[in-house]
């Protein structure tokens, strides 16, 4: 019988941060005429996600632990299909606080676990995930600040789309791991380390 040995990890992220009507406004400069009235967006429910299998292993119960916690989901269905999902979450107290591994600022929200089924990606999802996730922040809160962290050696394409509507990169993370969270660094949270 073999055993695999999982040996602690760090990972590392850049941090984006841009306001959800700064995104909102870069948003309707650039992606199609037609990106609000796309009938294909909409908040992800249990149903949707349970057994869901979108190339990406595990991706089905964590988003239904993330439902159980209150982070909102949003989908993009090209015909039945699940073809995109990002989440988010707001910081509603009154001190930073971590979610999962992520230390959020107060009244920030967090942009997180964006994932394109690879068979729908190079078609511009994932900059419509970033672009709902703004517009719905700002329906709900107002102006809000909005964070997403991006391993951008390993998801160039993400970063690239971070930045492409308006975020810039102003703190790295990182995250020691060994079956969970066991350390979590933040640096330069408040000023562009670009
Ligand atoms: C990263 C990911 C979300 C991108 O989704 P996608 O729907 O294919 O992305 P889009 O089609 O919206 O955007 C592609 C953009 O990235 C650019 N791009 C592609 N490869 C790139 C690279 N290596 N470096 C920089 N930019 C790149 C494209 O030119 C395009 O930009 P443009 O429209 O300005 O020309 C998707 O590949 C994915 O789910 N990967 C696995 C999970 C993951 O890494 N998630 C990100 C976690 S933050």
């Amino acid at each position: 019988m073999r055993v695999r040995v999982q040996l602690p990890q760090i990972h590392r992220y850049d941090v984006f941060t841009a306001s959800s009507a700064d995104v909102v406004r870069a948003a309707e400069a650039l992606l199609p005429d037609n990106w609000l009235r796309s009938p294909g967006w909409r908040a992800i429910e249990r149903d949707d996600v349970t057994g869901i299998d979108i190339g990406r292993e595990g991706y089905g119960p964590m988003a239904l632990s993330y439902l159980a916690q209150g982070h909102k989901g949003i989908g993009i269905f090209v015909g039945d299909d699940l073809a995109a999902l990002g989440w988010y979450i707001r910081n509603e107290g009154r001190r930073c606080r971590r979610y999962g591994y992520y230390p959020l600022r107060q009244g920030a929200v967090w942009l997180h676990a964006d994932w394109v089924a690879p068979a729908y990606r190079g078609r511009g999802l994932h900059q419509l995930l970033i672009a709902y996730r703004a517009l719905l922040t700002q329906q709900r809160y107002g102006d809000t600040p909005l964070e997403a962290n991006v391993d951008t050696q390993a998801a160039p394409a993400s970063g690239h789309n971070y930045r492409k509507l308006g975020f810039v990169r102003t703190a790295r993370l990182g995250v020691l791991r060994w079956h969970r969270p066991l350390v979590v660094w933040k640096r330069g949270a408040e000023q562009d380390v670009q």
